[in-house]
């Protein structure tokens, strides 16, 4: 029932901004109540306060949940992962582009059965509500119907979602390949039928370079200028072997980057996967732009592609997004991803903080794809999506958590130690879609 009234009595974090790379937050970036009260209505969250405050103001029966040893954080956010590749995930030993065509290609040609998109769309909706990701940005197959299906299953649960079909011409098995144009056609109708539908929105999705014409990426630079409101979405300089690919196949760009930049591709709702082998020259022209880099440390290390350089991306002023990149990432848990960001950055010697971690899991990454009006806090007015963390949900981790004095250090075990067992619930669109008992 959409009218239900309910208060969930928890911890509760939240971020209100960027707390730094500090080991204490910037000052007004966390907003953490220790007894807080949440109340929500009509998919929306109504207010948050201390809870015997809140209590005080509430109407005689308003159902209250009680999970005093529970820590509430907004819902985790994923901005870059391919359902498609759900069964694929852990196929040994290749590098990104004979893993494209030994194990990715092939499984993305089951895609043209609708009864197979449908089943998977499900089964990754509910692993991915199972470790607390309530939003995504998504790549499909190249069949429209693995879209279609996609969003049918999205919108059932009233999950805020987006996807898109992957655009390719080029260098891919005939099954997957689309005509120049048909691609185009194929997303304009669905862009028709699904963007700003509910909850969900629409992201243009050319592959990368590689399996694109510069035609076909001129065309998806027409559509994106005319409709502002759409997202996009591609990988750039993830693998060595890539880049020499895409001089070999650009000769007329100086550089990968400026192969997008010539079709008008980069703008403040595009995400580039990867970005890993890029200067800072590269790193400046995408921050003019606004766009983001979305960091795969799992994937990153799985595919062997190399260390993200962090700090250097965020000393150009680029916006920064974290994601899990399956079934190159080899976990979808958000809490994964940030430890295997904590041990790309340890390599690196720039260790992620468990503030910059929280904070970009939901905020961060929010803001970075121009979500924040509706998600990534606990505030008055967003739409009630949250994760129920159990910070003593194994005997190990109940025996670390006795032992943390602060919350940075509690947050940073559960970054370090929790899975998808840490997930006592996750709530989407004000209801509850995942219980673990
Ligand atoms: N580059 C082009 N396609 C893909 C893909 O499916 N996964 C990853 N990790 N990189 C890509
Ligand atoms: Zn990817």
């Amino acid at each position: 029932n959409q009218n239900d009234s309910r208060v969930i009595r928890a911890e509760l974090l939240s971020f209100d901004a960027d707390p730094g790379e500090g080991d204490t937050p910037a000052e007004g970036s966390v907003r953490h109540l220790e007894d807080g009260a949440l109340w929500i209505e009509d998919g929306r969250i109504r207010a948050v306060d201390a809870y015997p405050r809140l209590a005080a103001e509430l109407p005689a029966g308003v159902e209250v949940i009680d999970h005093r040893e529970k820590l509430i954080t907004p819902g985790f956010i994923d901005s870059h992962v391919h359902y498609v590749q759900l069964e694929i995930m852990a196929s040994y030993g290749r590098q990104l582009l004979d893993w494209l065509n030994d194990y990715t290609f092939p499984e993305e040609c089951r895609f043209a059965r609708q009864a197979h998109a449908e089943a998977i769309s499900e089964a990754f909706l509910d692993e991915m509500l199972r470790v607390g990701t309530t939003t995504a940005q998504v790549f499909c197959s190249s069949h429209p119907t693995s879209v279609d299906a996609f969003f049918t299953a999205s919108q059932r649960r009233g999950l805020c979602m987006l996807a898109g079909k992957v655009l390719m011409d080029r260098h891919a098995p005939e099954a997957l390949t689309d005509d120049t144009q048909g691609g185009i056609r194929d997303s304009e109708r669905l862009i028709g039928d699904w963007h700003g539908k509910g909850r969900l929105g629409y992201s243009l999705t050319p592959r990368f370079a590689p399996t694109s014409t510069h035609a076909q990426l001129d065309a998806a630079g027409g559509v994106l200028r005319n409709d502002d409101t759409l997202w996009l979405q591609t990988h750039l300089a993830e693998n060595t072997g890539e880049l020499d690919w895409v001089a070999e196949l650009f000769p007329g760009s100086r550089d990968y980057l400026e192969v997008y930049e010539q079709s008008g591709l980069v703008g403040p709702r595009s995400t580039f996967a990867h970005g890993i082998h890029l200067d800072q020259e590269m790193r400046a022209r995408l921050a003019e732009r606004g766009a983001n880099l979305a960091f795969c440390p799992s994937s990153n290390m799985f595919l062997g592609s190399g260390l993200f350089d962090r700090l250097a991306a965020r000393e150009a002023g680029l916006r920064i997004t974290y994601a899990s990149d399956v079934g190159g990432g080899t976990d979808l848990s958000g809490l994964a991803t940030l430890k295997a960001a904590y041990q790309v950055g340890q390599l690196r010697g720039q260790p992620l903080t468990a503030w910059q971690g929280f904070y970009g899991l939901t905020l961060g990454n929010a803001r970075a794809l121009s979500l924040d009006s509706r998600i990534g806090r606990l505030a008055p007015g967003m739409e009630a999506d949250f994760v129920v963390l159990d910070p003593a949900a194994t005997p190990l981790l109940a025996r670390r958590h006795q032992r943390c004095r602060t919350l940075s250090e509690q947050l940073f075990a559960l970054m370090m130690l929790g899975d998808d067992r840490t997930v006592a619930e996750t709530w989407a669109g004000g209801r509850r879609q995942h219980s673990r008992d």
